[in-house]
């Protein structure tokens, strides 16, 4: 046998896949440390599929996580580790944080997908009401230009598109104790969820067949006003709590205060005033259409999250 031949043998050899991951589809998940991207992840291998989860240089691994998830140092904002990330995928899930930058973050991960060459699905994680109430809310508008890029690129795709996340209440805890849910939020209902819910769906869309083209959006069991919230959540603090509908003005100025970036302070205030006008009310049963079972309620929730509402500290 010839050096060269004993070379190219060797390469090929090297390039093989281990015999356990033959025929496994590899899925990539971005955002992977995050709050929904985390559960994603865990999700994914409970059901023993291949994962990849692009965690920031630095960022700290879940602990919930198996030794067999593939963690790979990547970032939105750098095309050539998206690449590296990316490469023999099957399935992407993008979920990117929100920011500023957030669409052409979307836009990059979309742009690594078409470029490996191989077509895979992409599950763009956006929010309830893309694609419909962009208009001047700027979380919206940047899931709704990264829906615009993904139809056009090309590539299968599916969009999940939660809404407001009941695991948003957890960060209010310190406020509840004290008695008040005070927020920009008028008399509208809305039909939070549970991100244990929308990660589950993922799961599903992402492991699941006969999803392309579609737009899930994914909601609670029923819309709530936030009096009818706060007094659920009085319940898990153990006192009651009241619900203070702040104008948008004074919401901002609390936030600025509290320190918040005004963009995203501002882009909050603009969502609250979708939820205020009832623009978030709408109940769907597409977390029970993809999981198999009903969407988790706002009382399951707090009722399992009782400790940590109850807690000093906040999460
Ligand atoms: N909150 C809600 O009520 C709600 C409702 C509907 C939809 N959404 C949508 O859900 C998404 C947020 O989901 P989430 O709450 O699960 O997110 P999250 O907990 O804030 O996590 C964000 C993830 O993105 C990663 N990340 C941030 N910047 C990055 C960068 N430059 N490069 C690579 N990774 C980066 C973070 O990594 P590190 O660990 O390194 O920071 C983390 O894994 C947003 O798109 C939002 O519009 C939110």
């Amino acid at each position: 046998m010839t050096s060269a031949l004993i070379k190219q043998l060797s390469a090929a050899i090297v390039s093989l896949k281990p015999y356990e991951t033959w025929g496994r589809q590899m899925i990539v998940v971005t955002g992977a440390t995050g709050t929904v991207g985390s559960e994603v992840v865990s999700g994914l291998r409970a059901r023993g599929e291949r994962v990849r989860a692009l965690v920031r240089d630095g960022s700290a691994v879940p602990a919930h996580w198996d030794a067999e998830v593939e963690a790979v140092a990547a970032d939105f904002t750098n095309p050539a580790s998206l690449d590296r990330a990316l490469a023999d995928a099957d399935a992407v899930y993008v979920l990117v944080a929100v920011h500023p930058e957030m669409d052409t973050h979307e836009r990059n991960v979309i742009d690594a997908a078409v470029r490996t060459g191989r077509r895979p699905h992409v599950v763009l994680h956006a929010a309830a009401g893309v694609g419909e109430h962009g208009e001047g809310i700027r979380f919206l508008a940047a899931h709704t230009a990264g829906l615009g890029y993904l139809g056009a690129s090309g590539l299968p795709w599916t969009v999940l598109a939660p809404n407001g996340f009941y695991q948003n209440f957890l960060g209010m805890a310190a406020a509840l104790r004290t008695g008040r849910l005070a927020l920009p939020g008028g008399t509208g209902a809305v039909s939070y969820v549970d991100t244990r819910d929308v990660a589950e769906a993922a799961v599903a869309v992402l492991t699941g067949e006969g999803h392309e083209n579609a737009i899930y959006t994914l909601t609670g069991p029923a819309a709530l006003t936030h009096a009818e919230i706060a007094g659920v959540l009085g319940e898990a603090v153990g006192h009651p709590v009241a619900y203070e509908a702040l104008e948008p003005e004074a919401a901002l100025a609390g936030m600025l205060a509290a320190g918040w970036a005004p963009w995203r302070a501002e882009g909050m205030v603009e969502l609250y005033g979708l939820y205020a006008a009832g623009g978030a009310s709408a109940v769907t049963n597409d977390v029970e259409k993809l999981t198999g079972r009903p969407a988790r309620s706002l009382a399951t929730f707090v009722t399992e999250h009782a400790a940590a509402f109850r807690a000093e500290t906040d999460h």
